[in-house]
């Protein structure tokens, strides 16, 4: 493993192998994917033969190939086992959100990785739309002021399904504010840091599956600040336009778009005084506001990049294992607060 990380995949027949492969692992420098698996065989060869790679017939099979690194991206439900397999054999991890079902398998993950010594990190890949990261800048570099509200929303029309995994807690953890609010509420502690309490109500106002088609929270920041997700299975996607939107006592930045899995959307900034200071590189006039445009990158590349390069490197990754608990924290008391109609506090 000199310069190139050698990864498997589990769970290789859906973003994985629409995303997660052909625009993160296998354009990445430095990394070389070597093996696949798949519960659905069928799926499985399907992949391997597209990217020209080992078809694993089971875990064992695939944990002996010469792999290093593994990206499971199966259901919510198969991380904890297919996590702590993957640690046991030497391998890192890179798992998909939610990193498991609840808290306790969480830290169980985490305490084998450790134990066993591999690098863990969770699929928050939204961190690195690089209009987030010019955005974190001026939050960072006070332009915004102390902050003050923020809005992320991801939302899309996901109809009953037989066997979809996400529509029953069982196999998914949750449903929209799971899959969808967990990237949002990430997003939001970025910007704005540490969480102090959550309240939350969930729904099922349109479908008839058992986990919500809806959900909002409002977030309460330990600096003050308030936000609130809202995240929905019920609505046309065309008709959610993924907003973000973060205000400070010295102005806003306002997108659309920029959250979800493409690689760019609209962001503008209205700061208080001209441009504020920020970067003359990356802005241009855009009414009374500046648009924040940075360069895009593919963000299946850039969470392949990140972490790969964090295990050459013997470093934590920036999507680390803190990320991964914290947000299974978070989806937790969200729930709690769902249930009982109590705000709930983050320990
Ligand atoms: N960050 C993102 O952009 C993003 C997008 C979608 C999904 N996800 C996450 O990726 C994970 C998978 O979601 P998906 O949308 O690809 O689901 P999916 O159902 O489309 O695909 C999951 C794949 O896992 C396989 N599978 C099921 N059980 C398995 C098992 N026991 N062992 C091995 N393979 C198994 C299925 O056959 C399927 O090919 C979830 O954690 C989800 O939250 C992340």
């Amino acid at each position: 493993m000199e310069n190139q990380v050698k990864w498997g995949v589990i769970g290789s027949g859906g973003i994985a192998r629409r995303r997660t492969i052909p625009e993160g692992i296998v354009p990445a420098q430095n990394a070389k994917l070597i093996s696949v698996y798949d519960i659905s065989a069928e799926a499985n060869n399907d992949v391997a033969k597209e990217f020209n790679v080992t078809a694993s017939s089971g875990m064992e099979d695939f944990l002996n190939s010469d792999i290093d690194a593994v990206y499971v991206a199966s259901p919510a439900n198969m991380h904890l086992e297919q996590v702590i397999a993957c640690a046991k054999a030497k391998k890192h991890v890179l798992c998909e959100k939610p990193l498991g079902m609840t808290i306790a398998e969480a830290e169980k993950m985490i305490a084998v990785c450790k134990e066993e010594g591999v690098t863990l990190g969770t699929g928050f890949m939204m961190r690195f739309v690089t209009q987030h990261q010019a955005a974190l800048k001026l939050v960072q570099d006070g332009k915004l002021g102390k902050p003050v509200y923020g809005r992320a929303q991801l939302s899309c029309w996901y109809p009953p399904m037989e066997g979809a995994w996400r529509q029953s807690p069982e196999t998914g953890g949750g449903g929209s504010l799971m899959d969808m609010g967990s990237h949002c509420i990430d997003l939001l502690e970025m910007f704005f840091g540490e969480l102090k309490s959550v309240s939350c109500f969930t729904n099922n106002n349109v479908h008839s599956y058992e986990s919500e088609d809806s959900a909002i929270v409002s977030l309460m920041f330990k600096n003050g600040a308030m936000a609130t997700v809202d995240t929905y299975f019920c609505i046309p996607d065309n008709s959610s336009k993924n907003i973000l939107e973060l205000y400070g006592s010295k102005g806003s930045i306002l997108a659309k778009g920029t959250i979800g899995q493409g690689a760019a959307g609209e962001m503008i900034a209205y700061l208080e005084g001209d441009d504020a200071g920020y970067d003359a590189e990356q802005t241009r006039n855009a009414g009374d506001g500046i648009a924040i445009d940075p360069s895009p990158v593919n963000t299946y590349l850039a969470e392949i990049e990140e972490f790969s390069s964090a295990i050459l490197e013997n470093r934590k990754p920036q999507n680390n294992l803190e990320i991964s608990l914290q947000s299974q924290k978070v989806l937790a008391a969200c729930y709690e607060s769902a249930k009982t109609g109590k705000i709930v506090e983050l320990a």
